[in-house]
């Protein structure tokens, strides 16, 4: 695996995923967004795991990671449609879902895929 140039902050890319982060960027219950090819993606660290979802709430496009992460609940800001941080499957409404990015962690590095899966349709 290649690392993120250290002089551009280039993510590396490889097989379909970007390195975003270092593998402990994020305390436990943290979350940020990054870009990957000009997509807003947010990664959430929750029990030590992470995981990642395109960063636009699907009802109406607010910034997800202007909301509120509390224990495996993430709210939208906007207007409180709430989702569970571990799967991206809607709470309230819970027809809703988010996209779900498929993360790797692989020396030192968070890799998130760069193409987005439906949420788990575990409910
Ligand atoms: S934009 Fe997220 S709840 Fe409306």
């Amino acid at each position: 695996m290649t690392e993120a140039d250290p002089v551009t902050r280039q993510p590396a890319r490889l097989d379909g995923f970007v390195a975003v982060a270092g593998d402990d960027e994020l305390w436990d219950g943290e979350m940020e967004s990054y870009d990957i090819d000009g997509a807003e993606i947010l990664l959430i660290r929750i029990d030590g795991e992470y995981r990642a979802y395109d960063g636009i709430c699907p009802h109406q496009s607010s910034s997800l990671v202007e909301g509120r992460l509390e224990g495996s609940t993430l709210t939208c800001s906007a207007h409180e449609w709430v989702f569970d941080a571990r799967t991206g499957n809607g709470i309230n409404p819970h027809t809703a879902c988010l996209k779900r990015r498929e993360v790797r962690v692989a020396d030192g590095s968070v890799l998130v895929s760069r193409t987005a899966t439906a949420a788990s349709a575990a409910r």
